[in-house]
């Protein structure tokens, strides 16, 4: 049992830390923010993420995981302290570290035994040696002695706790064996795949996963738009080039493009990185530019379908940048809502679980719907942007009854072809042939 103080309790910090608790360590997460600490103190939890809050209460009550916004105190009691502060995207698409920095600086004023100091936030190459110094320079005795160790997080939101649990491999980037050691047995009882580098390594690995992943995506959507073009079905060659096992199956649907918390941020800072480093990464660059594009797709084929968008009631159904979670970042919805009012639509949009936080960042004329047939009534087109299971399983029947004209634009190839046709829905989707109706552009 080692004892672990996580500072920072968004997304990141808040799911790791009770991993850990939940492994049997003795776990503190901290925040500035009063408000939240009090909230996860009742049980509240601030996020939406399935599964969280009854292993956050199990094992709080089990007294192996606790709450507070005292940090330094927790640092002090503490002998490993993970840095799982945010790292949001600065104007320039750079990391912005102040939070990392000023964490850094607390440590540093609280050393008061040795401590292997952990950076789980998504850090630009060279982060590691920064927090080194800074921990050093604030120090209030220099012979109290410290590591530092780079441990990147790979969780998926919505899957979190799961993916936390079972994690593939641990990444552990250390400045002494001393360290790696303490960080690898940590992991232990997640029974994972434990591998060693060097600090700029493990910083590198992380950015090099997600770049990877977005690049999956931009990938298949190239090859989705050329589908379109030459009739073939992109769910078909996705699933015909995954069966070679260099390549893989996953991570290569088709859609509107990748959203959220990692993969917009990482790949501007990866870029950025390079820049400043003198290097042109040309991969990384169009990733993102076909990705910008992906989403406005969707505004060419809302516009094909119904001639003009203009005076249109448009239904849209999903908000959250991917099902399971509330999360707005980066969501598709908050580039393609405002640009449907803008050409004159009026929209009426539901999701599961994202309306309370899409509400503060869509336009004030966006109206809601109840539920998802609530939101099809009296709409002249229907578009999907995030594949819940809710909006999977939809009665289509009922659907096609409910839309003033039968036309689903879905950006997530939620149904097949065939199903469609058979209802004599118009389905325009992704990589895939569209399937017309005699009547369908006749509103
Ligand atoms: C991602 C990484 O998967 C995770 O390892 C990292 O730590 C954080 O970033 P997350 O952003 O939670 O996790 O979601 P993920 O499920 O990876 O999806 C990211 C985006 O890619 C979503 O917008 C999703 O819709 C899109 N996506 C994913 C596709 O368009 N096609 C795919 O095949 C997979």
């Amino acid at each position: 049992m080692k004892k672990v103080a996580v500072i920072g309790t968004g997304y990141v910090g808040l799911v790791s830390g009770t991993c850990f608790a939940e492994i049997g360590h003795q776990v503190i997460c901290c925040d500035i923010d009063r408000r939240k600490i009090d909230l996860l103190k009742s049980g509240i939890i601030p996020i939406y993420e399935p599964g969280l809050e009854e292993i956050v209460s199990s094992n709080t009550e089990l007294g192996r995981l606790s709450f507070t916004d005292e940090i330094g105190a927790a640092i002090q009691a503490s002998d490993i302290v993970f840095i799982a502060v945010g790292t949001p995207m600065s104007a320039t698409g750079e990391a912005d570290l102040t939070y990392v920095k000023a964490v850094a600086k607390t440590i540093g004023e609280n050393l008061n035994s040795y401590k292997v100091v952990v950076t789980k936030s998504t850090v630009p190459v060279g982060t590691g040696r920064l927090v080194a110094q800074t921990v050093a320079e604030n120090r209030p005795d220099s012979s109290v002695e410290f590591d530092v160790v780079s441990n990147p997080e790979f969780l998926r939101e919505g899957t979190a706790i799961a993916d936390c649990m079972n994690m593939e491999r641990a990444v552990i980037g250390a400045t002494s064996d001393k360290a790696a050691k303490i960080i690898a047995e940590l992991h232990e009882p997640f029974n994972t795949t434990i591998y060693i580098t060097n600090l700029e390594s493990a910083e590198m690995i992380k950015y090099a996963a997600n770049a990877f992943l977005a690049t999956k995506i931009s990938f298949i959507n190239e090859i989705a738009n050329l589908c379109e073009r030459v009739g073939a079905d992109v769910t078909e060659v996705a699933a015909g080039v995954g069966l070679d096992s260099r390549i893989g199956a996953k991570f290569l649907q088709a859609g509107i493009g990748y959203g959220g918390s990692c993969f917009p941020k990482d790949t501007e800072a990866l870029k950025h990185i390079a820049t400043q480093n003198n290097y042109e990464f040309k991969i990384i660059e169009s990733v993102i530019d076909i990705n910008h594009r992906q989403r406005l797709i969707m505004l060419d084929k809302i516009k094909e379908a119904l001639g003009s968008v203009q005076g249109k009631h448009i239904a849209v159904l999903g908000l959250a940048f991917k099902p399971n979670t509330d999360d707005m970042r980066y969501a598709p919805s908050l580039d393609l809502i405002p640009a449907l009012l803008e050409m004159g639509a009026t929209v009426t949009a539901y999701d599961p679980v994202a309306i309370p936080e899409a509400s503060k960042q869509l336009p004030a004329e966006t109206e809601y719907g109840a539920n998802v047939y609530d939101t099809l009534r009296g709409a002249d087109a229907c578009m999907i942007l995030t594949e819940w299971n809710e909006i999977k399983e939809m009665d289509l029947t009922r659907a096609r009854e409910l839309l003033r004209a039968p036309i689903v634009v879905d950006g997530r190839n939620c149904f097949s072809l065939q199903e469609m046709e058979e209802l004599g829905l118009a389905y325009y989707s992704v990589g895939r042939p569209v399937v017309r109706t005699p009547e369908h552009a006749v509103v």
